[in-house]
């Protein structure tokens, strides 16, 4: 079988801080890399909607020289007549040499890399993991802190739904003397399994709170995320929670001067347009390094898939 990437723990550490080596060279020297996936394809698969995640799969292959295939939405897939994940990647495995993929069930991107015959990336799936994500967020962490050790993380919003949260929890835990700062409503909590798996188990300090002006002051990173109304049940709780947080320039008032502000985007609310304008935003940078850091997994897979 191929080597797939599902979750950013099918990386080591060493992986991970490799490909940050690999996207900021390919960030200083573009056109080194221009042709280094010539003749190569890329299927993007995307089940839901995306802007970012899709775009810049696309863009990344498109910068080292490869070609892009995909169907405009699963609407108009034969997805819609009932085609499996299992079929459809095996279909797609005759067409390309890797797989994108986003999918609204979690572990869909798992069953698919079981049948896929070329690798397949995690492009999110539903409220479990976005590696790639996660990848552009370590990537921005490292660049604006010089590393990960000793950092304090706050996490804000909806943490039980946002897959990000959990790939960036999973990938941090691995190293030294992070502590945590879980800031959510009650019912937006971190899910058991991620606290047990990534917390827990590998004793990471962390603490839970309702209020993030209680606690905006000891954070260096704060990564903000928006409530994902397409996980709700009802519309009732997604109205009553949709804005528990927004930060605005009064609120970072307290916050340190060198506090890096995150958000994987879209942001809907919960940061006020004004924050922008702060040196602390580094929102649209974790954006321009997804890019580079999806051009450095891209490549690596083909190669290690003897593609290359
Ligand atoms: N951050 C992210 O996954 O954005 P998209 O949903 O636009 O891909």
């Amino acid at each position: 079988m191929v080597r797939s990437i599902i979750d950013t723990t099918d990386l080591s550490v060493e992986e991970i801080d490799g490909l940050i080596d690999t996207a900021e060279d390919m960030m200083e020297h573009p056109r080194e890399y221009a042709h280094t996936c010539d003749g190569m394809i890329l299927s993007t698969l995307f089940y839901e909607p995306s802007t970012r995640t899709r775009l810049s799969f696309e863009s990344a292959m498109l910068s080292l020289g490869g070609r892009v295939i995909s169907t405009p939405s699963a609407d108009s897939s034969s997805a819609s007549k009932g085609e499996s994940v299992a079929d459809t990647v095996r279909v797609i495995s005759c067409y390309a040499d890797i797989i994108a993929m986003r999918h609204h069930k979690e572990g869909a991107a798992y069953v698919a890399a079981q049948y896929s015959a070329v690798p397949v990336i995690n492009a999110g799936d539903g409220g479990h993991c976005h590696p790639t994500q996660t990848l552009a967020d370590l990537c921005t962490i490292r660049r604006e802190k010089g590393g990960f050790s000793g950092l304090t993380v706050g996490l804000c919003g909806d943490l039980k739904f946002g897959r990000t949260v959990h790939s960036l929890i999973n990938a941090m835990s691995r190293y030294e003397g992070i502590r945590f700062v879980l800031i959510s409503p009650e019912e937006l909590k971190v899910p058991s399994y991620v606290k047990n798996e990534s917390l827990k188990k590998k004793n990471i300090p962390y603490t839970q709170v309702t209020d993030l002006e209680e606690v905006i002051g000891e954070l260096d990173i704060l990564y903000m995320t928006r409530v994902q109304r397409e996980r709700f049940f009802n519309e009732e709780d997604y109205l009553r929670l949709k804005d528990s947080y927004i930060l605005t320039p009064e609120k970072l008032r307290s916050a340190k001067k060198d506090l890096s502000i995150l958000h994987p985007l879209p942001r809907v609310n919960e940061i006020s347009v004004k924050v922008d304008e702060d040196p602390r935003a580094c929102y649209f940078k974790q954006v321009l390094y997804g890019r580079y850091m999806r051009m450095a997994l891209i490549t690596k897979l083909l190669k290690e898939a003897g593609r290359l």
